[in-house]
């Protein structure tokens, strides 16, 4: 078979975002199935195929319509991974394992510094000049299944803010926005899914006086918050053990 064909034929059938991995496939093709034009025919039918067919995880991808239900198709580079392939499935539901377990029974998503969002502008109007760990925004996060979040929290501009920031301080261009909006996109997710259970882990830089009760508060998040200082403990490891 023709390879030059292939790649028209390719190109036909592709959409605009698979173009980057179809120049990744064309090189794979050149490298590496040169030698043997029936392989090469071979290998363009079942890369045709998955164009046609949704695809599983850790199958190569073009787009997200070529996957499952509930998996996208992304590069993850830090897996050393360049090439697109089909990611991320729902965790399974933490109440899966019945609901009358103590909470240090439980296991759940979390994601670190939450608020963090990959080319998110910060609200202060400055660019943001530092670590962005997240893809999805808050809302997202919790209808994909993430029940933990880690949210820094910050006194700035007269107000708590969430900021990735170091020093203890936090700058306009390390602050994203402030922690009410985030608060109150997981009161709007609790009233909507009331049998869920959100874990918030602050990293607490806030010195006002009662500034983390009076954001909870003006949040609407008071009414679902389980204090800590209610949580019983066990005598032996001292670890929470709320039943
Ligand atoms: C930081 O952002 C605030 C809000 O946009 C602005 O009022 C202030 O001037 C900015 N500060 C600096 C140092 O740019
Ligand atoms: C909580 O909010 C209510 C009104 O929404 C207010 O009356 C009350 O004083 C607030 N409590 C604190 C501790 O901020």
């Amino acid at each position: 078979m023709n390879r030059r064909i292939d790649a028209g034929m390719f190109l036909r059938v592709v959409k605009p975002q698979g173009l980057c991995l179809l120049l990744q496939l064309l090189v794979l093709l050149q490298l590496s199935v040169l030698p043997s034009p029936a392989t090469a025919g071979k290998v363009y039918v079942s890369f045709l195929l998955f164009f046609v067919h949704q695809i599983k995880l850790g199958d190569i991808c073009a787009s997200n319509g070529n996957c499952d239900a509930g998996l996208h198709c992304e590069t993850c580079v830090a897996s050393g991974n360049p090439l697109l392939r089909c990611t991320r499935i729902q965790p399974s539901d933490p109440k899966s394992k019945g609901t009358g377990l103590p909470f240090n029974r439980y296991s759940w998503l979390t994601t670190h510094n939450s608020f963090a969002k990959l080319g998110q502008k910060s609200r202060t109007g400055t660019p943001v000049v530092t670590l962005e760990n997240q893809q999805d925004s808050i809302t997202d996060q919790l209808n994909n299944g993430v029940r933990g979040l880690m949210l820094d929290m910050y006194d700035f501009l007269d107000d708590i803010w969430l900021c990735h920031s170091f020093g203890g301080k936090c700058h306009n261009f390390t602050a994203f926005e402030p922690a009410i909006d985030v608060l109150k996109e997981i009161q709007v997710y609790l009233e909507a899914n009331p049998s869920e259970v959100i874990t918030i882990i602050i990293e607490d830089f806030v010195t006002s006086p009662m500034g983390l009760t009076k954001v909870f508060n003006a949040s609407g998040l008071l009414k679902y918050w389980f204090p800590v200082s209610e949580c019983p403990r066990m005598a032996r490891t001292g670890r929470c053990s709320a039943t």
